[in-house]
């Protein structure tokens, strides 16, 4: 019955790290997988949420199904993180949100919800981005083009390539955007380029989908939430997909959700209504655990202080560990060039490494990266940064 299905050759990110966890070596270090840890290289649990999750444990309450769309409460937070509390699109009801099964359910839902309503457009992600963009859109049925973004020879993105060509996209086509902290390459659009794109995606009546799996991380709450603040105080209507993966450190809760702007409250709530269908045919309704725990956070003005503060920690952190990686390969290999690293943002920076290169630091030292060089520079410590420029040192032509 089953002998035609194919071999599955793997995933370039949840693969590499079952590779990882299965490698016997003592002393090998895992900068695949975007995940932070912490300085003792574990995965954070953090105060804030271990503090709701005990008050949760002690009234722990029934487990009903939820709605299809989510926790009310849950939903609300998330709106305030994403548009801001004082928001005037908030207030005036014209955001759908759905709580979904982590970004990467926001991304299949909205998916799912363009496919049936914008049959006609075509879908345009940047070159290069997270492995798995083309794969959902692709998998929902669209024809998923690419954009220039990063140019290596730059070590940055080339904007004049990434405007000229989105002014060349069909109108009605759906544009996927990195709000911050851009994966893999940790290379972002300055507040003015955004200002910039926003003319472009305004005049060209394209649809921007905005992916934010790492809000916190770059420049603070705020800050990294300032190109979707800005479209939709420009009037731009927008999706975005968001995930409290990373910035609560709740991976395997599956933690995300999917908004949509709207014009008018009417609109939002059809498109609510769609978004129910969507989900409804995927997996029914959402999980009540971390849903639960992030709305307890978020609500209680004393823990959300405590999780912001613990946020900006890691963020601090993750900063040391640019500029230390930085400082070592420059004092080891002065004669080339590191600025990517302490000018890119977020968990990730794009090293240039080839494959060949990487499959020698895997090979020879134990070090994982992914095969398109990119690395998680959040998984590094101060006890690995030394071993870790040393053995890219090394492998460097
Ligand atoms: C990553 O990019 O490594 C993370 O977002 C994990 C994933 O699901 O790919």
């Amino acid at each position: 019955m089953f002998e035609h299905v194919d071999i599955y050759p793997g995933d370039p990110i949840l693969t590499l790290n079952e590779t990882f966890i299965a490698d016997p070596r003592a002393g090998k270090i895992n900068l695949g997988i975007g995940v932070y840890l912490n300085e003792a290289s574990k995965l954070p649990v953090m105060g804030a949420v271990l503090k709701a999750e005990t008050a949760l444990l002690a009234n722990p309450g029934i487990r009903p199904y939820l709605p299809m769309e989510g926790a009310p409460s849950y939903r609300k937070q998330v709106q305030r993180l994403l548009f801001g509390a004082d928001a005037p699109a908030l207030a005036e009801q014209r955001v759908a949100t759905a709580q979904t099964v982590g970004g990467s359910g926001a991304l299949k839902v909205g998916a799912d919800f363009l496919a049936a309503y914008f049959k006609q457009a075509e879908v345009w992600i940047c070159d290069p981005t997270w492995d798995n963009h083309r794969a959902i859109f692709a998998g929902a049925g669209f024809t998923v083009h690419s954009y220039p973004y990063y140019s290596a020879a730059i070590q940055h993105v080339d904007f004049a390539a990434m405007q000229a060509a989105l002014n060349a996209v069909p109108a009605g086509d759906i544009v996927v955007l990195h709000a911050c902290c851009h994966n893999p390459t940790g290379a972002d659009l300055s507040e003015a380029q955004w200002r910039e794109l926003a003319k472009t995606i305004s005049s060209r009546k394209l649809l921007p989908f905005f992916d934010i799996a790492y809000q916190g991380f770059g420049g603070g709450i705020d800050a990294d939430a300032f190109a979707i603040r800005h479209f939709v105080a420009e009037g731009i209507p927008l999706l975005v997909a968001s995930s409290f993966s990373k910035n609560f450190s709740l991976y395997g809760e599956r933690c995300g959700s999917l908004s949509i702007v709207c014009d008018d409250a009417q609109e939002a709530a059809n498109v609510l209504g769609q978004l129910k269908a969507a989900i409804r045919r995927n997996y029914s309704s959402p999980p009540t655990h971390g849903a639960r725990i992030v709305a307890t956070v978020l609500e209680n003005p004393e823990l959300a202080a405590d999780w912001s503060g613990e946020l900006d920690a890691m963020r601090g952190r993750i900063q040391a560990m640019r500029e230390g990686l930085y400082a070592q390969l420059r004092a080891l290999r002065p004669e080339r060039d590191f600025e990517y690293l302490i000018k890119q943002s977020g968990m990730f920076s794009y090293t240039g490494l080839t494959v060949a290169q990487v499959r020698k630091l895997r090979e020879e030292s134990a070090i994982y990266l992914l095969e398109s060089g990119r690395v998680c520079i959040a998984a590094l410590t101060r006890e690995t940064l030394a071993p870790v420029a040393a053995a890219i040192a090394k492998v460097l032509d």
